[in-house]
């Protein structure tokens, strides 16, 4: 037992994915041990518990566990779950809380964000469901940020974590698991591996590109061992402490190495990324990015063809800033349609009520019910099985889906460590503003309305307020304004932008293009450039 002199982490709260830092302050002695006390204080205590530990391999890793390994002990935790080698995606860790009815998990991964001892890291905590931690048990852990006086930690040497089997540590049980083997037996209950295999037998060819994080084990694991993917079809496949100096951020942007390849000379059919804890995926077809607000709607649309879904889907939930072209699936196919607040916990009462069975997020998240967190292999396998089952390209499905659903166009610009009281500044007099916004015009738009999204959860009734600014415009036009829960320097807002297309020939155009109108409408409205003192976004995707 230790007495806490110094409280370097009082007041941290954690964000839409558990708590996020740079990678020294989480190296400041007595930060992790504080958080990780707040976090078992927050939880009702671990005397007699089993978790699931494990994380996506960037700098700290290993040494994070091995404490938390002592902290659980000393706190009483009955039994430990932890990926070889510190290793688990948060897929994975998900499905093994679940397989293995824990009573939650750690999780250490500052998800896309770049690793290294400069870089980022971060920790959540899952609950027994194997989603994030509901809002109530964040704000008792932040709770406990401000007050915890003391934490507990056995004294004990290093565990073996790269020995396969048990051992223990003080009293608690330690099992050393295969990060890979659990994930992917689940993964062939879900699709039609027969079809994917013949698909790649007849010559089918598709690049994975892992970022140098921790997708590389899984990926290689199912497209090459299991499928017959060609060897070398997962490309940055060895998980690096800083994911070879990359933004593990599976987006064109950030992989831009896989995008070259999907745009050059001999492009193969299919191309797929991954973040650094693998929750994220990216989907390109040869020449041909697919949005991953499109891909939730392909998929929704397509879900039947593979075994999971055969007998079809009840509903489908998409985060608020997620584009509506799921909305159009599911009024055309007769699914329940839900829009929650940005953060994969909301989806995930949803998924345990039984009332969706797929969710997305335009930050490159999609998953279903199989698990309470994004997957990012579950969609690139979807995305195979549907293909395997269609015969069609990627940019046969997107076309034939515009012509039969219409366009959403889409588009998300992101301004950076913009100084925090600009950023709430800017947020703040555009919400008290927004009464008047109605039935004003700007840049050839109108506005409808403009509120401040708020969620009424209908499984458990919570209600969850200050979820973004919605601007509805005519012309099937939105815009939404938020600030981003996950950044570690300054404040980031995101704008996102979309317009509804559903002439048959205007759904080809570049988005950039085709969102002029609300691009300029807004930055009317908002004067982000010029009040954040950029001449426009940092990202644009
Ligand atoms: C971002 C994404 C959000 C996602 C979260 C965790 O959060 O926008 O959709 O759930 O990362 O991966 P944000 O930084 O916008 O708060
Ligand atoms: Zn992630």
């Amino acid at each position: 037992m230790k007495t806490v002199l110094t409280r370097p982490v009082a007041g941290q709260k954690a964000g839409t994915s558990g708590l996020r830092r740079q990678t020294r302050d989480f190296m400041v002695p007595g930060f992790l041990e504080n958080y990780v006390q707040s976090i078992l204080n927050g939880i009702g205590g671990a005397a007699g518990k089993t978790f699931v530990i494990g994380g996506d391999g960037r700098y700290f890793n290993q040494e994070a566990i091995q404490t938390i390994l002592r902290m659980a002990a000393a706190n009483g935790a009955e039994k430990m779950i932890v990926g070889q080698n510190g290793l688990l995606s948060t897929p994975a860790a998900s499905h093994l809380i679940r397989l293995h009815g824990t009573d939650g998990g750690f999780i250490l991964s500052a998800s896309h964000n770049p690793g290294g001892i400069d870089a980022d890291f971060g920790l959540k905590f899952n609950m027994p469901n194997g989603g994030p931690a509901t809002e109530a048990v964040t704000d008792a852990i932040f709770a406990q940020t401000t007050n915890i006086s003391e934490y507990y930690i056995a004294e004990a040497g290093d565990i073996d974590l790269a020995t396969l089997g048990q051992t223990s540590l003080a009293a608690m049980q330690i099992s050393v698991v295969d990060p890979v083997a659990d994930y992917v037996a689940l993964m062939q209950t879900l699709f039609d591996f027969d079809e994917i295999r013949v698909l790649f037998a007849g010559g089918f060819r598709m690049t994975f590109d892992a970022m140098h994080a921790v997708t590389g084990p899984y990926a290689k694991a199912v497209l090459e061992d299991m499928l017959g993917a060609a060897p070398g079809t997962v490309i940055n496949g060895t998980p690096l402490p800083d994911f070879g100096g990359g933004h593990p951020d599976p987006n064109p942007i950030w992989a831009h190495e896989l995008m070259g390849i999907m745009t050059g000379p001999g492009a193969p059919d299919f191309g797929a990324a991954s973040d650094g804890d693998g929750d994220r995926n990216m989907i390109v077809g040869r020449g041909a990015y697919v949005t991953p607000s499109d891909s939730l709607a392909v998929i929704a649309a397509n879900a039947h063809l593979a075994p999971a879904f055969a007998d079809g889907v009840v509903g489908v939930a998409r985060s608020m800033p997620t584009s509506g072209a799921v909305d159009r699936v599911a009024a055309a196919k007769g699914m329940d349609c839900f829009e929650t607040p940005t953060g994969w916990k909301f989806f995930g009462s949803l998924l345990d009520a039984g009332k969706v069975r797929l969710c997305g997020e335009e930050s490159a998240g999609t998953g279903a019910d199989h698990l309470r967190e994004k997957d990012g292999l579950w969609a690139v396998l979807i995305w195979l099985n549907i293909i395997a089952k269609t015969g069609k390209s990627v940019s046969e499905l997107m076309t034939d889906h515009w012509a039969a659903y219409g366009r959403n166009y889409y588009t998300r610009h992101d301004y950076e460590a913009v100084e925090s009281a600009t950023a709430a500044t800017l947020m703040q007099e555009l919400e008290d503003r927004l009464p008047d916004l109605a039935g004003q015009g700007f840049a050839g738009l109108t506005v409808q309305s403009a509120d401040v999204f708020a969620y009424d959860d209908p499984v458990d009734g919570s209600r969850t307020t200050g979820q973004g600014i919605r601007i509805r415009f005519d012309k099937d036009a939105r815009a939404v304004l938020r600030l981003s829960g996950t950044g570690t320097k300054g404040a980031t807002i995101r704008l996102y932008l979309e317009r509804l297309e559903t002439r048959g020939d205007k759904l080809h155009l570049d988005a950039q293009t085709a969102l002029a109108e609300v691009i300029a409408a807004t930055d009317e409205i908002t004067g982000i450039a010029a009040r954040t003192g950029r001449k426009g976004p940092d990202v644009r995707t």
